[in-house]
């Protein structure tokens, strides 16, 4: 008796989740699908014609082609690191400072900086020659970066004239690197591998310290 209750119980719970099977999968499948598109996403205004930059379903920007610019003749010099780490966190802050001064909505800001960090790490792939473009940078897209800026050292905000499109089409490859065909591949994996590691150590450490409480 109450294993016949039980069974038609159970008959009731299948015969129920597959009647809502249908729907959540068809959910599912139409979310992954606008997902692809962050134009209006969430009906947040701010990302009206998000896609159009790099285009619809590329939303990490991964240059496929690239134009060499001939005419340059870049070789590498060594500066000291302090002044490259220097640099670079310039660069940061201000990426820091654009999304948190141009950008009112946090997902705005979630989206558009996830797609920065997606997009910038596909340098590594140059750097180590595993992507099969070179290790250079387009010179059109840098020469503006005095208009970041107003006289007034304020942040600018005037339509720059250029897509994401536009990335890759006059590189520069500045010559004179170490890299050594038979020998560099398993360097550079070295090298990659060890900062991995000190990324990943020094997350497990922050993450001993949170659930700590102290440091
Ligand atoms: C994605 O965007 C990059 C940069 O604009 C471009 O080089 C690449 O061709 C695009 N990929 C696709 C699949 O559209």
């Amino acid at each position: 008796m109450f294993a016949k209750i039980a069974l038609s119980l159970l008959s009731i719970f299948a015969l129920a989740s597959s009647a809502f099977a249908a729907p959540v999968n068809s959910q599912t499948q139409s979310l992954a699908r606008r997902y692809t598109s962050f134009d209006n996403w969430d009906g947040i205004s701010s990302l009206s014609g998000f896609d159009n930059f790099y285009g619809s379903d590329n939303f990490s920007g991964e240059v496929s082609t690239q134009v060499v610019a001939e005419e340059t003749d870049v070789v590498c010099e060594s500066v000291s690191i302090t002044i490259i780490q220097q640099k670079l966190l310039v660069l940061q802050e201000m990426a820091r400072q654009i999304i948190t001064e141009q950008i009112c909505e946090v997902e705005t800001q979630t989206i558009v900086f996830q797609q920065y960090l997606s997009s910038v790490s596909h340098f590594s792939d140059d750097i180590m020659h595993t992507s099969g473009l070179s290790a250079g940078y387009d010179s059109s897209i840098v020469s503006h970066y005095s208009d970041l800026y107003n006289s007034d050292g304020s942040l600018s905000a005037y339509d720059l004239g250029f897509s994401g499109s536009d990335a890759g089409q006059s590189v520069v490859v500045p010559s004179g690197t170490n890299w050594n065909s038979a020998t560099s591949p398993s360097s550079v994996q070295g090298a990659y591998i060890a900062a991995q590691s000190a990324i990943s150590g020094q997350g497990a450490a922050n993450a001993a310290i949170a659930v700590n409480g102290t440091i």
